[in-house]
């Protein structure tokens, strides 16, 4: 969808995908307060506001990068060898923007945790909506050292009180983004009668 475009608010839920590959620009500051905005509309028992979102950009994307391989190789984690951390590197360079995710747990909510978490998930899902409605791209990822504690720490989500839901990456798509066929919902729903 281009930013000119002017689509049925149907058809941008049909056609967002995730979009790994980006560059800049970022969203423009008012249009990111526009994205954030469309999170706090999210589904939300107990109007707790679970969400928590960290902005990450300019030379702080070269911080998170350091702060975030580093924890994961300290970790002991086979999987990130030399060649998977300059393809990570590589990745997040070309990145303009990054939102760091978390649910914030109220544990003396009657509410129960996984709500919570889930809809802190919702927000995330409006704002990649936003995102590919103004014309943007978005990918949601749980690399970059999500499961390392030390990492969300890093970023100021206390593990105590918050579960940490990962990264989206923000911006331009770097190269067209093809269609694709999502699954027909039939394969997923059935209708329960009470017999
Ligand atoms: C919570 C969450 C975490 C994810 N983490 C990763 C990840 O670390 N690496 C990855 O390749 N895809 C990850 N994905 C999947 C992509 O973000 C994306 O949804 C997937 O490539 C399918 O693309 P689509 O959104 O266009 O259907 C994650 C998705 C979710 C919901």
């Amino acid at each position: 969808m281009s930013q000119t475009e002017t689509v049925s608010p149907l058809h941008a839920l049909y056609t967002r995908r995730s979009v790994k590959f980006l560059r800049g620009p970022a969203p423009k500051p008012e249009e990111l307060d526009q994205i954030l905005q469309a999170g706090m509309s999210a589904p939300d028992h107990g109007a707790l506001r679970p969400w928590r979102f960290k902005i990450i950009r300019g030379e702080a994307i070269g911080k998170l990068a350091d702060m975030a391989l580093d924890a994961v190789k300290r970790s002991g984690d086979p999987r990130m060898t030399p060649e998977k951390e300059k393809s990570v590197r590589e990745w997040m360079a070309g990145v303009p923007l990054f939102l760091a995710l978390a649910a914030k747990i109220d544990h003396n909510s009657k509410v129960q945790e996984q709500e919570q978490v889930i809809a802190a998930g919702t927000a995330v899902m409006n704002v990649l909506n936003a995102v590919h409605m103004l014309g943007y791209g978005a990918f949601w990822s749980t690399g970059l050292g999500t499961y390392v504690e030390e990492v969300q720490e890093k970023l100021g989500f206390d593990s105590l009180d918050h579960r940490f839901l990962g990264f989206l990456a923000i911006g331009t798509p770097a190269c067209a983004v093809p269609k694709i066929e999502r699954p027909d919902f039939r394969d997923f729903t059935s209708e329960w009668t009470g017999a």
